[in-house]
């Protein structure tokens, strides 16, 4: 069974691990918006966008072929499903979540940076709390380390208790 496991193409699987380690490190380095004025977090700007950054070579990976690691499943059972959906929710957060904060740095009048790229605004600042994308990038913070956290249970199960290897397929090794 083991030599039969599918496994993603190695930049995906490192993408993977690179990313996980960026929205940790972005959600502990979050800072709420009076503090962002006074202090802007530029590690937690720059984890964020990097995040974005490596969605794209991700998904360009992933409609390559890099997704066939899932082919080998027999049927099409409600796990699945569930477990597509599940990664799909993660991709629409790891666009949405850098996109919305850095909306959101705008609002604030912060300006952002990337490795030592000065990037466009991309909303005009507003005066008091900057609003409803605000508050999404700020819930959205904590739902992604949820549903990561709900998704690294599943992969654990599916590594120990169901034994179908499916770690090895994200492993580099
Ligand atoms: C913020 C953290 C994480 C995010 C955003 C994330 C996201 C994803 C996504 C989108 C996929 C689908 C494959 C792809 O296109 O890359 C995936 C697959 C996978 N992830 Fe994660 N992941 C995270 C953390 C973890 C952790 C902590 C573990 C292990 C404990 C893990 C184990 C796996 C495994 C084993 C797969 C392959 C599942 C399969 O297709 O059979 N992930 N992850
Ligand atoms: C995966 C990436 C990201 C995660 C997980 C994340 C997470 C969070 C969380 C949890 C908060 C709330 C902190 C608190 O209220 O104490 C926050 C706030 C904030 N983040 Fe992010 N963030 C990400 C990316 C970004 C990026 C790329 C930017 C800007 C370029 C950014 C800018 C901000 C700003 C300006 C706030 C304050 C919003 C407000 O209070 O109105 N974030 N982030």
């Amino acid at each position: 069974m083991s030599e039969a496991i599918a496994r993603y193409p190695k930049a995906l699987v490192a993408i993977h691990w690179v990313t996980a380690a960026a929205v940790l490190g972005a959600w502990a380095t979050a800072e709420g918006g009076r503090e962002v004025v006074q202090n802007p977090p530029l590690l937690h700007f720059t984890l964020g966008l990097a995040v974005l950054a490596l969605v794209l070579p991700r998904l360009v990976l992933r409609l390559m072929g890099g997704g066939g690691a899932q082919a080998d499943h027999r049927s099409r059972t409600l796990a699945v499903v569930a477990a597509g959906a599940g990664h799909g929710l993660l991709y629409a957060l790891l666009i949405a979540l850098p996109l919305t904060g850095w909306y959101a740095a705008s609002q604030i009048g912060v300006p952002v940076q990337f490795l030592g790229l000065d990037l466009p605004a991309l909303a005009a600042p507003v005066q008091g709390r900057p609003g409803v994308i605000a508050e999404f990038h700020e819930s959205a913070g904590s739902i992604i380390l949820l549903l990561a956290g709900l998704h690294a249970l599943a992969a654990i199960w599916h590594q120990f208790v169901l034994r179908d290897g499916t770690l090895r397929r994200m492993s580099l090794r």
